[in-house]
């Protein structure tokens, strides 16, 4: 009890919110993700006077989180600081997990970054080339993702005493691989490498803890007099008059009120690709029709009136990794049970992880891998890359689940909306509704089982050896219920055709709402199409890269 009083004291507890200050504020950044660390970060170290606001609660026990389960009382660490229970948020996501979406997302300090598996690889050059637009491609978002990755470099051991544990599935499918002809190579290294290759699964874990950009942008960004954050204060929308934004509306402790900008002040949005399209709806911008949605709920009486509506497609090129679930068995692969490790932890594992950090515990809970890619030259000439990653799960104590993910390259669209309850739906599925698409996933499939072949001992759950390639793709329905990957993106497309007049775009090149002075987005759902990394390493270069072109914009306002 003592020591827990100590550390409720200790901790860098985020301040509550505050709606009776008058303080005005350079930039508010909405939504506490990847993308709004960084920026954060970035834009407090410029000097400006940033406040930075998040929807849910803390997470992790750096900030003063304190869901745990009993073996981590007393100790500084939460659910979501330690890596073997990354898991814990398929078993109960309560408080957790956003309420107002369809769809999975974490509406917690940290956003996806508090609950996710945590794997991070570097972008390969086709992610910027192949789909992002001019000022955003490779070669002008090398010196972001170096930054990102000189940052927060990511480890392919996260373990503390430098072992990897239950490596067995990884020298399985490794094995087979490079039978076959595969070559391994070090993801955030020979990140240029993406076909035929395989690598140990690299994550942004630090220290035997989840880490990650909760441990790095926000630590240096707090430890500014000219920055603040909030939790448990959640934007309902803009305030603007016609394209100038002067402040948002915020929702804290049971009442609501306007946090201002200075005079030459600006929004950055980064509430994720259903939080900031849904701030958007909720600010008079979009089509129509969910404007008209909007309108019809239970904002409408207070909605900005119709005459200062902007139309931007806003929802509309929405996209998530495709993905297609395989599964084989193996005598030698060896599992663990990391949901009894919740509230019933094997005792030396429990020990080694409190005491050094060590051990199964302090690995991605079951994403243990290997990771590996193949690029799929479509007969519409696009390359489309797929990536796979392997867990130690499934139907039987040795089976692994090995799921591929079409990214880069992939044409598919679906379109996200909101109804009148203000809950965002997945209402156009973006899955294979291209030919070609669901043409580069059946040869993915058909070459990991050509593959793997020849590995003795190996039985194919799914598909079964009888099951054509093309029959097994499609019998799962290209729905979010059976291929989401929760690695949304695209809502709020950047592009240099403007959505105003017939373009496809919501934000300009700077990140900048189209139809503003200063209101901006940073996050995933900017992102024109997909990438074959993990978002994050993705996800935070696009914020590296954001916050140089916004610093260097002249204020709208300043004479
Ligand atoms: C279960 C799961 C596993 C995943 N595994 C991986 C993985 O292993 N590796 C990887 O790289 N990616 C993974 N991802 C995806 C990755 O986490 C996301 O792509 C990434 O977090 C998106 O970042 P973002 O900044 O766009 O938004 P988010 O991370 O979604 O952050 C948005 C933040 O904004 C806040 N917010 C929303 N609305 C408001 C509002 N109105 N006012 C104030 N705040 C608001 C939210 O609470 C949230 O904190 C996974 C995701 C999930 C859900
Ligand atoms: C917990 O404390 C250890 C030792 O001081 C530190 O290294 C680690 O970063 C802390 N973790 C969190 C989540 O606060
Ligand atoms: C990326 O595209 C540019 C042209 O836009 C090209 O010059 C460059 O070689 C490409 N890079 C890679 C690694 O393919
Ligand atoms: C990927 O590798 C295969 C097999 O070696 C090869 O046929 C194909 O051309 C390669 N694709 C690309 C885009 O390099």
């Amino acid at each position: 009890m003592h020591l827990l009083q100590h550390w409720a004291v200790t901790a860098l507890v985020a301040a509550s919110c505050s709606l009776s200050s008058r303080d005005t504020w350079d930039y508010i950044v909405v939504g506490s993700g990847p993308g709004g660390l960084a920026m954060a970060d970035r834009l407090s170290e410029a000097g400006h006077k940033v406040l930075l606001l998040e929807k849910g609660p803390p997470s992790s026990g750096r900030w003063g989180g304190t869901m745990k389960p009993q073996w981590l009382q007393n100790t500084n660490l939460t659910r979501f600081d330690v890596p073997g229970l990354c898991n814990q948020i398929w078993a109960d996501r309560n408080g957790i997990a956003c309420t107002d979406y369809d769809q999975l997302a974490g509406c917690i300090l940290g956003g996806g970054v508090a609950i996710n598996s945590a794997l991070y690889w570097k972008p390969h050059p086709d992610d910027w080339n192949l789909s992002f637009p001019a000022g955003w491609k490779d070669a002008d978002m090398k010196a972001a993702v170096d930054k990102v990755f000189t940052r927060l470099p990511g480890t392919t051991t996260p373990s503390q005493d430098g072992k990897i544990y239950l490596p067995q599935g990884f020298n399985t499918i490794g094995g087979g691989l490079k039978a076959a002809g595969w070559a391994e190579i070090d993801a955030n290294k020979e990140n240029g490498l993406r076909n035929r290759t395989y690598a140990k699964t690299a994550y942004y874990y630090i220290g035997g803890e989840r880490g990650g950009p909760m441990a790095t942008y926000l630590v240096t960004a707090n430890a500014r007099k000219n920055f603040a954050f909030w939790t448990n204060a959640g934007v309902k929308r803009v305030v603007r008059t016609g394209g100038k934004v002067t402040g948002v509306e915020v929702e804290c402790g049971g009442s609501s009120g306007v946090v201002s900008l200075t005079g030459t002040g600006r929004v950055i949005l980064s509430a994720g690709t259903f939080g900031s399209a849904k701030i958007l709806w909720r600010s008079g911008i979009g089509t129509k029709d969910m404007l008209d949605v909007v309108k019809s709920s239970g904002d409408g009486s207070s909605m900005i009136s119709s005459d200062q509506w902007i139309n931007l497609p806003v929802g509309h090129n929405l996209y998530d990794h495709v993905g297609t679930d395989l599964e084989i068995a193996h005598p030698n692969v060896v599992g663990y049970d990391f949901y009894a490790a919740y509230n019933r932890p094997n005792q030396g594992d429990m020990n080694s992880y409190l005491n050094g950090r060590s051990g199964i515990l302090a690995q991605s809970a079951p994403n243990f891998g290997p990771m590996f890619w193949e690029i799929i030259k479509g007969s519409d000439g696009i390359n489309r890359h797929l990536h796979w990653q392997a867990r130690v799960e499934g139907s039987r104590a040795t089976s692994m689940t090995v799921t591929q993910y079409l990214g880069t390259g992939s044409v598919s669209r679906g379109r996200l909306t909101i109804n009148n309850q203000l809950r965002t739906i997945v209402s156009q599925s973006p899955y294979l509704n291209n030919a070609q698409d669901k043409a580069a996933v059946v040869a993915g499939v058909q070459s990991l089982r050509d593959a793997l072949g020849k590995v003795s001992g190996i039985t194919w759950v799914r598909p079964t050896s009888s099951q054509t390639s093309e029959a097994f793709v499609n019998s799962i329905p290209a729905n979010a219920g059976s291929r989401n990957s929760n690695h949304w993106i695209g809502t709020v497309k950047m592009g240099a055709d403007d959505g105003r007049s017939g373009g496809t775009s919501v934000v300009d090149l700077n990140t900048k709402v189209y139809g503003t002075d200063n209101l901006f987005v940073v996050d995933a759902s900017i992102f024109p199409g997909h990438v074959t990394s993990n978002p994050t390493a993705a996800i935070l270069s696009v914020a590296e890269h954001a916050a140089v072109k916004i610093l260097a914009l002249p204020a709208a306002g300043a004479a």
